[in-house]
């Protein structure tokens, strides 16, 4: 695959030639299969099989099989790392479709704000949400953006993330914009998890362009777009589309000038009410059209045609304690195929675990933990163009893998607010492991 990333990170330069890492021990391995979205009742059949094995060489998944199996192919390994699963489960690595990593400050008095009553919209009127956030990464230095993020990657490997989408969004100009930017691939440069990165531009319009907004969405379409796609700085470009934000049209204009400049559009779609997002997805054939708590039955039909990826993100809901979520069954029924992502962003969804955002899927989103498991790694995968390389436990894919001190994958959500997460590779290296595993 092509990293829009200018360097090559140390932990991900060419592996040495017959590097191998041997997974045994294992109590489950649990996986979903393919490179290409699951969809329907295909999107909670997944593998959960006893007894197997994982050897990982120069990176990728060598053999997925039965120990005796192994020892006949490959011999008994004597230089082969060994990680002992101690009866765990083995799954892939989660990825995160939709987060907005790099942002500076903090809004926990807005948090506290809507404890006692005042809704997210209200606050964002009288000055504070998005644009609260804005006023700190604009006065934040690129290194400083670039510390903020690293230390939510930490978060995010240790609940056993190894990829995860991340956008911009805070900076609303050309210069705190590509800042942003920079700073994601700064932080990510030394750092096992991975990211997509995303240029999100069109998130609000900044308090200098409020009177002509026209003026914003020609500096985005005709300054920003370019100059992120130039500096290869962005794979994806988003917008907000949402009432009150961007409309539809306007997201088409911002989506179609990210096409020309060959940035792949998703879209923050159907978030808080019906604005025709889903539709648009559709038309422009986005790799996925996210939250979606709003979205409309017409909507639906057109992502399940068009084959967009529902993106949903059960964080939003429960961290703005809304009664109302995206409608997975529906969606799942009418034959869309379903990813899971945090949306980890300092106002509407502030965390960084995938196994919380699973645990929502179940209990408020009705999926199965079959399905969540595929949504949060595999669908997820293919939502960010990587679904060749990545999302299953499969020979030929790269070995990015969790072991869950768990004996089988249901415990992920039925022992719940616990981090089972023992070990993750990343790239088949160990790059993190609790202590005492
Ligand atoms: O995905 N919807 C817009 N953006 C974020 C919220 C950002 C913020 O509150 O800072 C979201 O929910
Ligand atoms: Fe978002």
């Amino acid at each position: 695959m092509t990293r829009a990333t200018p360097s090559t990170p140390a932990h991900r330069s060419a592996p040495a030639a017959g590097r191998e890492l041997l997974i045994h021990n294992l109590g489950e391995l649990a996986t979903p299969s393919g490179s290409s979205p699951r969809l329907g009742p295909k999107q909670g059949q997944i593998v959960r099989q006893a007894g197997l094995e994982v050897l990982c060489r120069d990176g990728r998944i060598a053999f997925v099989g039965p120990g005796a199996e192994r020892e006949r192919a490959w011999g008994p390994l004597p230089h082969a790392e060994r990680l002992d699963g101690h009866g765990g489960t083995l799954i892939p690595g989660f990825v995160d479709a939709h987060t907005h990593l790099p942002w500076a400050g903090s809004r926990e008095n807005e948090f506290a704000m809507r404890l006692a009553g005042h809704s997210y919209q209200e606050i964002a009127a009288a000055g504070g949400g998005i644009l609260a956030t804005v006023k700190a990464t604009r006065a934040a230095s690129e290194e400083e953006l670039a510390a903020a993020a690293v230390r939510r990657l930490n978060h995010m490997l240790a609940w056993g993330t190894t990829t995860a989408e991340a956008k911009s969004g805070y900076g609303l100009s050309r210069r705190d914009e590509l800042k942003q930017l920079r700073a994601l691939h700064r932080a990510a440069a030394d750092h096992p998890v991975e990211i997509a990165p995303t240029l999100l531009a069109a998130h609000e319009v900044p308090p200098e362009h409020r009177k002509q907004r026209q003026r914003y969405l020609d500096i985005v379409c005709q300054e920003i777009i370019p100059a992120a796609a130039e500096a290869r700085l962005a794979r994806f470009c988003d917008v907000f589309c949402e009432s009150g934000v961007f409309s539809a049209a306007e997201s088409r204009r911002v989506l179609v000038a990210g096409k020309r400049h060959g940035l792949l559009p998703r879209l923050h779609a159907d978030e808080f009410s019906d604005s025709g997002g889903a539709e648009l997805a559709a038309e422009l054939q986005a790799l996925s059209a996210d939250h979606l708590m709003a979205v409309s039955a017409p909507g639906i039909e057109a992502l399940a045609l068009a084959g967009v990826t529902a993106a949903l993100l059960p964080g939003t809901s429960f961290f703005l304690m809304k009664t109302q979520y995206a409608p997975a069954r529906r969606l799942i029924a009418a034959g869309v195929p379903v990813a899971l992502g945090t949306d980890c962003n300092p106002g509407s969804s502030h965390s960084e675990s995938m196994p919380m955002m699973v645990l929502l899927a179940v209990l408020q989103l009705k999926m199965t933990i079959e399905e969540a498991l595929t949504a949060a790694t595999l669908n997820a995968a293919c939502s960010l163009g990587l679904g060749e390389e990545i999302g299953s436990i499969e020979v030929g894919k790269r070995a990015d893998l969790v072991l869950l001190d768990v004996p089988n994958v249901l415990h992920l959500a039925y022992h719940y607010g616990v981090n089972h997460v023992a070990a993750v590779a990343k790239d088949g290296r160990v790059v993190h492991r609790v202590p005492g595993w």
